[in-house]
């Protein structure tokens, strides 16, 4: 696997010739985010060795390199999801080669379903913590030390100077948002209102299938992450109405302004 995230990363080093500040990752319905980055390399997942492909509507299947806010991010615009049918070896494998581009700034964008009862559909959260409920751990199998260590810390998953940047900005512009705990399913189906139940009853706010094998990696490297989710649909034990991946779809769209603000916000505050 090691020579594997070697040669992409050589292969995306000789198109981009720098070492960007932030790899971002647009998640379902938040595809817009692209068109405010000034580009200056489109790679297609298709054209870069070893790069997984997508399979999902709603999800493109670019790198975009360019400059944000003047800092230096590669885009992901279409990630893989451990639904799709990819081991968690292959939703995993662009982290590991930001890592060796590297990359030490991970901005993680995701469509979730709200249990907390103050949100509202179409609200942003911005991910303080999470709930691992995957049922396959990323670094499962032989550890390899180059990458990172054997057992990896997770007190902090979510970078505390990161997302209290997010928040300032997020205060001063006006911008209104949740701060919450992500759980992660596997998916495809949404939850059944029992599930939303068990979702809040183990202290999370939001529920998808993403991000938190991603953030794994990530740390296991020694990287730092903000993620940030948008609430498409609300489920609880006593809510049971149909979510459709349209809903979902028009929900993220209608919160996109102040995603690209946040992100934007955070992305020209913030230097390690
Ligand atoms: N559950 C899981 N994933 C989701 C949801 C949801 O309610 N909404 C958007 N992605």
């Amino acid at each position: 696997m090691l020579e594997k995230i070697k040669e992409t990363a050589h292969f995306i080093h000789q198109v981009i010739q720098e070492q960007p500040d932030f790899a971002i990752v647009l998640g379902s319905g938040l595809g817009a985010l692209k068109n405010e980055v000034q580009p200056l390399q489109v790679m297609d997942y298709k054209d870069i060795p070893n790069f997984p492909q997508t399979t999902v509507v709603g999800h493109g299947g670019q790198l975009i390199y360019g400059l944000l806010e003047g800092k230096k991010v590669l885009l992901m615009s279409g990630r893989f999801h451990y639904y799709e049918g990819h081991s968690m070896e292959t939703v995993t494998f662009p982290f590991r080669v930001f890592k060796l581009l590297g990359i030490q700034n991970l901005i993680l964008s995701n469509a979730s379903g709200g249990v907390n009862k103050n949100f509202k559909v179409g609200d942003v959260m911005l991910i303080k913590d999470h709930i691992n409920l995957m049922p396959e751990h990323p670094l499962r199998g032989k550890n390899i030390d180059e990458l990172g260590p054997r057992f990896v810390d997770m007190s902090e998953p979510y970078h505390k100077k990161m997302l209290a940047i997010a928040e300032e900005y997020a205060i001063q512009a006006g911008i209104p948002y949740h701060v919450g705990v992500y759980l992660a399913l596997q998916g495809p189906t949404f939850e059944t209102p029992a599930e939303y139940g068990m979702v809040k009853a183990m202290g999370a706010d939001a529920v998808g299938m993403s991000t938190v094998p991603e953030v794994i990696v990530a740390k296991h490297q020694g990287m730092d992450c903000f993620g940030i989710s948008v609430i498409t649909d609300l489920g609880g034990p006593d809510i049971s109405y149909a979510v459709s991946h349209d809903e979902v779809l028009q929900a993220a769209n209608k919160a996109m302004p102040h995603v690209i603000r946040i992100v934007k916000g955070l992305v020209k505050n913030y230097s390690n």
